[in-house]
């Protein structure tokens, strides 16, 4: 057997010097409920192994972006922050004006006007058995990370979409934002694998679903935006905020209707665009889905003016934008 060494304290710090990687550098800050306090070296932004989000991925998260200096749509992701630890039973370790405090302040500590940051809500360190009731206190942590470019700046000609092979997730799982991401982690994996850019999952009725990480919604050619129905998806911030921007359009020409719907893959085959949304996609076209053109197989008008309204929303609208960078 070979002999691993024992590290005391110091050896422990010492070594983990040795791991510091290029990558980290767009690690900006960390917060955790466990210090009470925020750090900035990327080696000391652990979470202890006996916290259950570690192995049993009991926890919820959200994934909220900072871009010119302001966090978007902050309401709408502590909303649904609170509604996945509902189901949970997952209690906060603080109310939510704390919560936002400890939010804000983890940001501000990351220094970067455009960043993403992540907060999570853990069932928190108990013993290693799948019981919740061995934690006495669940956590919080905040992660502030950068900000990769909306899909359509690196890739303005649109993206290639196709049929996921995998199973969907059971509603229950697939409405609550929790810590088990690998059925999402496999969907990314297909794409990476297929060279496509997204895939698009369906039930077991054959109903569209959502991607690995973005909704997934379709313009038919009378004019119709339609969504998935909610019950079976994240009800992604992105997308409702898109379906709220998209009412104002309706009348003007671009739309006749927004709604949700069941949408079978004949639809999407049939729609005159697909449009992805998500907080790190804003609305990218689909212009390719198993091979074929989606419409015309260009960014059509719809994604366009969506994409467009929403950017306008993120830079401007004192509504949805919580300033933190002046
Ligand atoms: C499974 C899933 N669907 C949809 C979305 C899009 O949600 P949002 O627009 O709030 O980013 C996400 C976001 O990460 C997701 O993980």
């Amino acid at each position: 057997m070979k002999s691993i060494r024992h590290l005391s304290r110091e050896d422990w710090v010492r070594e983990g010097e040795r791991f510091r990687r290029p990558y980290q550098s767009a690690y900006y800050a960390m917060y955790s409920s466990l210090w009470e306090g925020i750090v900035t070296d990327p080696l000391l932004m652990m979470v202890p192994a006996d916290d259950h989000v570690v192995h049993r991925g009991d926890g919820v998260f959200e994934a909220v972006k900072c871009t010119g200096g302001a966090l978007y749509n902050l309401t709408a992701h502590l909303d649904r922050l609170q509604a996945s630890s509902d189901r949970l039973s997952l209690v906060w370790p603080w109310s939510r004006g704390e919560m936002t405090d400890r939010i804000l302040a983890t940001l501000s500590a990351g220094d970067h006007p455009e960043a993403m940051v992540r907060i999570f809500v853990t069932r928190g360190p108990g013993g290693f058995a799948v019981n919740p009731y061995e934690c006495p206190c669940p956590q919080m942590y905040c992660v502030v990370t950068s900000l990769s470019q909306p899909f359509m700046v690196n890739h303005p000609a649109g993206a290639r979409v196709r049929t996921s092979g995998l199973p969907a997730k059971a509603a229950f799982m697939a409405t609550v934002k929790n810590c088990n991401y690998v059925p999402n982690m496999l969907m990314k994996k297909e794409a990476v694998d297929a060279g496509v850019d997204f895939v698009a999952g369906y039930d077991e009725h054959g109903f569209l679903t959502e991607g690995a990480t973005e909704n997934l919604g379709l313009v038919t050619t009378d004019r119709r935006l339609i969504f998935p129905q909610l019950g079976g998806i994240l009800p992604g911030t992105t997308m409702l905020r898109v379906m709220e921007l998209a009412r104002g359009l309706i009348g003007k020409g671009l739309l006749n209707a927004v709604e949700t719907a069941n949408l079978t893959r004949d639809d999407v085959m049939a729609s005159a665009e697909l449009l992805i949304t998500g907080t790190t996609v804003n609305v990218t076209a689909g212009i390719e889905y198993d091979g074929r053109p989606i419409g015309a197989g260009v960014p059509g008008p719809v994604q366009q003016a969506l994409d467009a309204q929403l950017k306008v929303d993120m830079r401007t609208n004192p509504a949805v934008r919580t300033v933190v960078f002046i």
